[in-house]
């Protein structure tokens, strides 16, 4: 299985991938190309430590996200791949770019959706005093952290936690969880039906 993998920061889900596929774990897995909007950011540094093809694109130079998102399909045409794997992609994708992988364009998010959608998650559920987060891999649509959701892992949430502890916490379940649904994906044919994922 190809993936294209989006991101535009530190990347730790990313190298956690890149571990993984190494190691075996996910054997039936390719990362075909390494996608970022913020080129020279620490991901992209992973990706050119192991050979992977890095595509930088400058938002800067494109008038609207739909502009830069139909330049994003026009790169990753010489990279064809079954999944796109957002990673800390930091960015909304549109139709323009959607509709090329119906399906088939995956994120995870530091919550347990629908609660704490958007940035700071993780902020948001300390300051609501939750007693469980956690994190989700959930297929992208248009609306923003709301598509159907493939997996989810719950972490418990302490009273004497703040966005850092907790941010921590859930970040070593991401990088577990991430690479359960790939493995997944590589393995088996995913169904969605309504907001319903299923495996077989
Ligand atoms: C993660 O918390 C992920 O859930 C969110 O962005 C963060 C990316 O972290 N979408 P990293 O760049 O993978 O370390």
């Amino acid at each position: 299985m190809k993936i294209a993998v989006l991101a535009s920061g530190r990347g730790s889900n990313f190298q956690a991938i890149v571990d993984n596929i190494k190691s075996g774990y996910l054997s039936r897995v390719e990362v075909a190309a390494f996608v970022t909007d913020k080129p020279g950011c620490p991901a992209s540094e992973i990706a050119r430590a192991h050979d992977i093809p890095v595509l930088d694109v400058d938002p800067s130079r494109s008038s609207s996200r739909r502009v830069f998102d139909a330049v994003l399909v026009s790169r990753l045409r010489d990279y064809p791949v079954d999944y796109v794997v957002l990673a800390g992609y930091m960015r909304i994708l549109s139709y323009v770019f959607l509709k090329h992988y119906p399906q088939r364009v995956i994120n995870i998010h530091p919550s347990l959706l629908p609660a704490f959608p958007g940035l700071n998650a993780q902020k948001k559920a300390v300051e609501a005093g939750v007693k469980i987060s956690g994190c989700t891999v959930h297929v992208v649509d248009e609306e923003v952290d709301r598509g159907p959701i493939i997996m989810q892992k719950a972490v418990p949430v302490f009273a004497d936690d703040d966005e850092q502890t907790l941010s921590r916490r859930i970040l070593v379940q991401e990088h577990l969880l991430y690479s359960r649904v790939l493995k997944n994906l590589s393995e088996k044919e995913m169904q969605i039906s309504g907001r319903t994922v299923s495996f077989s």
